[in-house]
């Protein structure tokens, strides 16, 4: 029996796929590669010496999905495959919708006809909007801001109705709060289409010579420095969230919502001042206006992860910081994929 894991070419997925190899469990890797590199998957080989089946495969394409349900013996699947840019998202929300909410369905009912009835699920924190205090725990109220986030809610629903409607369903929707750096070897990691929106990526490429300075989005937030605090979790960690959450739809049936993450806020002058401190760099920066749809802080309340997944970040602030620098000073193009225009599937 297998684990299918759609998105797994992506960030979050290909660190998850080294931490399930390496337990031991078969896996099979669905991505269509429209946000990542076929190279991803090389370096897992490489990293983990294990053998795995990569189809590229749009998950909205039925066919070529179903095909997959029949030639694999599917156990669960871990579903990251979605488009993630909030303000890409806000210009193109019918791209958003059909993709990651079509996409979704059409997964659940190929599951659902192959009696695959376990899915973790790869939802956000952004499903809490603007928390009215913090730590934000599971049961706060849900207001997502924007299409992006709205997929996810109603993504999240959608799995909530499936499971009532059929109880032998079992799924968990994982929240995740900021997931940054990389696997400790420097060979896979975060490697953004063009500039990049995030905080972590836009620091490495400064530090690296790719961009010039970081703006900072505003100084005057309620906060310790009046930057905007964030929970920031190392993949790594959060990839073992998912192991974690494997192991209990394995072995329970239900559907929950867990926080990933540290349950500790960092400002944005702190990741500054602790990438500075850490790799030696110096990253120039000048303070902006507010970016539209922030939030002053956010950060999770991950007591319910600890209780019933027996899952804890483990990882610091430095080694985020450590191991982003390591990908980016190793990769300053990222993946470089010579391997992209093979339009096929592999075993690896
Ligand atoms: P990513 O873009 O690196 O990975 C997503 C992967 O899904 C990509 O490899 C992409 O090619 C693939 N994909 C997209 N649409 C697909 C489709 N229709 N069929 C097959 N493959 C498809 O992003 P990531 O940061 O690794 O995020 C993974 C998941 O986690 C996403 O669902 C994202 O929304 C969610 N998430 C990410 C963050 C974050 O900050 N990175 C935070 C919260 C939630
Ligand atoms: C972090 C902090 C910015 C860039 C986003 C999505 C969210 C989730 C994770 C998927 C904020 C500040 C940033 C920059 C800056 N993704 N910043 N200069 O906004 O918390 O979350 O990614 O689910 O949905 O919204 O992350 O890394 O963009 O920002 O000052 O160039 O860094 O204002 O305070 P965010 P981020």
């Amino acid at each position: 029996m297998a684990i299918l894991l759609t998105g797994g070419a992506g960030y979050i997925g290909s660190h998850t796929c080294v931490e399930l190899l390496n337990a031991g469990y078969k896996l099979i890797v669905v991505d269509d590669l429209s946000n990542s590199k076929l190279n991803s998957m090389v370096r897992i080989k490489e990293i983990t010496g294990k053998d795995f089946k990569f189809y590229k495969t749009d998950i909205l394409d039925r066919e070529a999905l179903e095909s997959i349900f029949v030639e694999n013996s599917i156990e669960a699947v871990i579903h990251l495959a979605g488009l993630k840019s909030v303000g890409e998202s806000v210009q193109m929300p019918l791209h958003y919708y059909h993709n990651n909410i079509t996409g979704t369905l059409v997964l659940c009912e190929l599951m659902k006809k192959y009696n695959v009835k376990k899915m973790v699920f790869s939802s956000s924190a952004t499903v809490y909007g603007v928390p009215e205090y913090v730590p934000i725990s599971e049961d706060f109220p849900l207001r997502a801001m924007n299409p992006y986030g709205r997929t996810k809610l109603m993504i999240e629903e959608m799995l909530r109705d499936l499971y009532h409607s059929d109880h032998d369903w079992s799924i968990s929707l994982l929240r995740y709060f900021n997931p940054i750096g990389a696997h400790e070897s420097g060979r896979i990691g975060e490697d953004p289409k063009s500039i990049p929106n995030n905080l972590m990526p836009y620091i490495t490429q400064t530090a690296v010579g790719k961009l010039e300075e970081l703006y900072v989005f505003g100084n005057d937030y309620p906060t310790v420095d009046g930057t905007g605090v964030r929970d920031y979790i190392h993949v790594v960690d959060l990839a073992k969230g998912h192991l974690k959450a494997l192991e209990k739809i394995l072995t329970s049936k239900g559907v929950e919502a867990y926080n990933l993450g540290t349950g500790k806020g960092y400002s944005v002058l702190q990741i500054v001042a602790a990438f500075e401190k850490t790799t030696g760099t110096k990253i120039p920066y000048k303070i902006v206006k507010r970016r539209q749809g922030d939030v002053a802080s956010c950060y999770a309340d991950p007591t319910k992860a600890r209780k019933e997944l027996g899952w804890l970040a483990e990882k610091g602030i430095e080694d985020m910081c450590r191991d982003a620098w390591g990908w980016q000073e190793k990769n300053p193009s990222g993946y470089e994929d010579v391997l992209q225009d093979r339009n096929t599937s592999f075993v690896f």
